[in-house]
């Protein structure tokens, strides 16, 4: 979850860092084996109820629907979170609701003509989905740098409240746990965390208190425009988990960032070491392999198209917004190849504004990091 003026913070961060991208050398993350009945993978409290039982194709399109269940599937069958209503997203964050790619979940449908791009990967430790296009066509303001949803939020129920995720890509479908979606006008990415590990259990590889760093950042993968493609990929290094020295030691990234709690105080939390500079990407890009491409996706379903509200150039709009640093989340979109190390001096300052914690941590400590993340986490 983040407000306006977190926003505001992180979009002036990353207009400082905004042409240094992930770098596709560093060391692969080395996470065990993936197990996908750990604790912590399958849902298992109550689904939220606007929701149907169980996901369900074909289903009646409704586009004033408050269901929130999301599945992600493949490249032509997910749900993002949009605002319900044409409301800035950081306002509603507790209230949004399902859009699917085709009728599914009794939740809205996203409109053929909405995605310019649709990036889709299998890793064994989670799905993601990254999209590129007009999202003014599902609720989102123009310019409307985003929000964050995660099943935690200022209630605990969620970011929405009631709001749940299923995949299938087990080959059934089935409720996970812990999921992240970060949504803006023109750019959306979703994690669904489907196995987990000692080194990576599910609540740090879909950690999602890093609000303000955008898709790129904390979903490395392909954001390319124009794109429709599904791949199989590496799981990549947790969001703000880094190695140094190659695989000998990791460190916690340095951040400092304010949430507001269900009563609208704020709050100041702290990670890492400020003498580390915040990185000004992903630790990496993971490899993929396997991928199809196809030209685009779409659903057919005329009265959509025709009934949504603006008809304006969703490529040449998103494309543009893109080469912006602006935006919250295509901030980190420049394809530059520098270091993830080569962070800026003002991404560091921006991040330094008090003291704590501990760097350089050995591999061992690994988990010990992890648990404090995962109790940041819980926070938010
Ligand atoms: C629904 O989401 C809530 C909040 O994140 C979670 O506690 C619960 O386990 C989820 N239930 C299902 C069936 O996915
Ligand atoms: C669409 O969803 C809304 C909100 O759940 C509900 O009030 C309305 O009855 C639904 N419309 C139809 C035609 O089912
Ligand atoms: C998942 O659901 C889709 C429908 O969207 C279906 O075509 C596909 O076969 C299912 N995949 C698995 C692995 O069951």
């Amino acid at each position: 979850m983040f407000t306006k003026s977190l926003v505001a913070a992180g979009a002036s961060l990353l207009a400082a860092v905004s042409s240094v991208s992930a770098a596709d050398s560093a060391a692969s993350f080395s996470y065990g084996t993936p197990n996908p009945t750990r604790a912590g993978v399958v849902a298992t409290s109550t689904n939220g109820p606007t929701n149907p039982d169980s996901p369900k194709l074909g289903t009646a399109i409704n586009q004033t629907s408050v269901a929130r269940l999301l599945s992600v599937n493949s490249i032509d069958d997910w749900c993002t979170f949009a605002s319900p209503n044409g409301e800035s997203i950081a306002d509603v964050e507790g209230e949004v609701v399902a859009y699917c790619t085709q009728a599914r979940n009794n939740a809205r449908v996203i409109p053929d003509g909405t995605l310019t791009a649709v990036h889709f990967i299998t890793t064994p430790l989670y799905v993601q989905v990254m999209a590129l296009g007009d999202f003014t066509k599902i609720g989102l303001q123009a310019g409307d740098e985003g929000g964050e949803l995660d099943p935690h939020g200022a209630t605990g129920l969620g970011n929405p409240v009631g709001g749940n995720v299923t995949s299938n890509i087990s080959g059934s479908d089935v409720f996970y746990e812990e999921w992240m979606n970060y949504v803006a006008y023109n750019e959306i990415c979703i994690r669904i965390c489907i196995a987990g590990t000692s080194i990576a259990p599910t609540a740090l590889e879909c950690q999602h208190t890093l609000d303000e760093m955008g898709c790129e950042w904390v979903m490395p993968g392909s954001y390319t425009d124009n794109v429709f493609e599904s791949c199989d990929a590496d799981a990549a290094w947790p969001p703000g988990l880094f190695s140094v020295d190659g695989s000998t030691s990791t460190f916690q990234q340095y951040y400092s960032s304010v949430y507001t709690d269900g009563n609208g105080g704020k709050h100041t939390f702290v990670n890492g070491s400020p003498d580390q500079s915040t990185p000004a990407a992903a630790y990496s890009k993971p490899s993929s392999s396997s991928c199809t491409t196809i030209s685009t996706i779409s659903n057919g379903i005329a009265s959509l198209v025709s009934g949504s509200s603006s008809s304006s150039s969703s490529s040449s709009s998103a494309s543009s917004s893109m080469s912006t640093s602006t935006s919250k989340a295509a901030g980190a979109a420049s394809s530059g190849s520098s270091a993830a190390a080569s962070a800026t001096a003002s991404a560091g300052s921006a991040a330094s504004s008090s003291t704590s914690g501990a760097s350089g941590l050995a591999v061992g400590a690994l988990a010990a990091s992890v648990a404090g993340l995962i109790a940041a986490a819980a926070m938010l």
